[in-house]
C-alpha cells in the first residue's frame, strides 16, 4: 500500500529522481563554508521559532530509519519480488539500529541536555533524512540487488565492511558518550553543592568543556569521524557501485567538515588556542 502514490514507496522513475538530485546536497551545505550562522548545537541562537533540542532531534532523525522501513515494507511487493536476499535485510538493519541510537536512545534518554534547533536546521535535516532513506530504501527494497546471486563473490568485502561499520557505530557512541560525561559530571557537581547550600540545581544546559578522551586527544570532532568510518563501512558492504551508500557518504561529509571546523574556532574562542593546542577539527594531523 502506497502512502504516497509513486513516491513513498518510490516508482523507479521517482527514484532514479530522488538519487539524481540527492547528488547535489553538497552544493546547498556549501553555504557553510562562508557562513557561520548555524543555529543549533554550540552556536544555537535565542528565537521565538526555536524547536527544544531533544524534540528537534528525535523528529527529524527518525523520518530517516521510519521512511526506510516502510520502503523494505511495502516495496518489494509491488515489485513482485517474494523475497530480498539477506544482504538487502542487513543493510537496512544497520541503518535502523544506527538511527534508533541516534533518533530515539540518544536525543530522548542519554544526552543531559541539548541545545535548541532553529526551524531552518531542522527542515535540512529532515529532508536530509528523506533524500537519504528514500535513496538506500529502493536501492534496497528492489531498485538494486534482489537476489542471493547478485551479492555473490563479495562476501569477504561484507564482512570486513559490516566490521567497520560496527567499529564506527561503537566509535561513535563511544565519543558521544564522553561529551554526555561532561554535563553528568557538571550535574552532579551542581547538585552536590545546591545541595549543600539548600538552593535548586541551576541546569547543564550549555555547560562545555573541552573533551579530551580517545581520539578527543587528536580532534576536536572525533564523533564525527567515527560516523563517517561506520557509513564507508556500510558503502563497503554495499559494494563500489552502491550509489545510494556513496552518496549518503559524501553528503555527510560535506555537511560535517565545514561544520567540525566551525567548531574549532568555536573552541578556539571559547576556550584559547592554547588549551586546544595542536588538536585539529576532525581528521587526525590533517584538517
Ligand atoms: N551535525 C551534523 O551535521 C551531523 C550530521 C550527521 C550525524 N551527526 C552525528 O550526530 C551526533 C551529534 O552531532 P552534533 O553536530 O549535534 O554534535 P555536537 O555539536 O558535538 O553535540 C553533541 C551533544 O554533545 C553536547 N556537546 C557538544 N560539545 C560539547 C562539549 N564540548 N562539552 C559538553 N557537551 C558538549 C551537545 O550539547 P548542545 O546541543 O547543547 O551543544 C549535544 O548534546 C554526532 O555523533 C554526529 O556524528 C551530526
Amino acid at each position: 500500500m502506497a502512502i504516497v502514490q509513486n513516491w513513498l514507496p518510490p516508482s523507479r522513475e521517482h527514484w532514479e529522481t530522488v538519487c539524481y538530485i540527492w547528488q547535489f546536497f553538497p552544493l546547498i551545505t556549501a553555504a557553510q563554508w562562508v557562513l557561520d550562522w548555524y543555529p543549533q548545537g554550540k552556536t544555537s541562537i535565542d528565537s521565538r521559532f526555536n524547536i527544544p533540542g531533544k524534540i528537534g532531534w528525535a523528529t527529524m532523525e527518525s523520518a530517516g530509519f521510519l521512511t526506510l522501513s516502510y520502503i523494505m515494507y511495502s516495496l518489494p511487493g509491488e515489485l513482485g519480488i517474494e523475497q530480498l536476499p539477506w544482504g538487502n535485510w542487513i543493510m537496512a538493519g544497520c541503518f535502523v539500529v544506527h538511527y534508533l541510537y541516534r533518533a530515539v536512545l540518544a536525543p530522548l534518554y542519554l544526552n543531559p541536555s541539548m541545545s535548541p534547533i532553529h526551524p531552518f536546521v531542522w527542515l535540512l535535516a529532515f529532508g536530509f533524512q528523506i533524500f537519504n532513506a528514500t535513496s538506500i530504501g529502493g536501492w534496497l527494497a528492489g531498485y538494486g540487488p534482489t537476489t542471493v546471486q547478485d551479492w555473490a563473490g563479495r562476501y569477504w568485502a561484507m564482512e570486513i565492511g559490516l566490521v567497520i561499520w560496527a567499529w564506527g557505530l561503537m566509535a561513535n557512541i563511544f565519543h558521544d558518550d564522553d561529551l554526555r560525561q561532561i554535563r553528568r559530571a557538571a550535574d552532579r557537581k551542581q547538585r552536590a553543592e545546591a545541595e549543600k547550600l539548600g538552593k535548586s540545581p541551576e541546569g547543564v544546559d550549555k555547560v562545555y568543556m573541552l573533551p579530551k578522551n580517545g581520539l578527543f586527544k587528536y580532534v576536536l570532532h572525533a564523533h564525527y569521524l567515527c560516523e563517517w568510518i561506520e557509513w564507508a563501512g556500510y558503502w563497503m558492504i554495499g559494494g563500489w557501485n552502491c550509489h545510494p551508500a556513496r552518496a549518503f557518504l559524501v553528503n555527510e561529509i560535506t555537511t560535517m567538515l565545514p561544520r567540525a571546523l566551525q567548531g574549532k574556532r568555536w573552541y578556539e574562542k571559547k576556550f584559547g588556542k592554547d588549551k586546544v593546542g595542536s588538536r585539529k577539527a576532525v581528521i587526525p594531523g590533517l584538517v
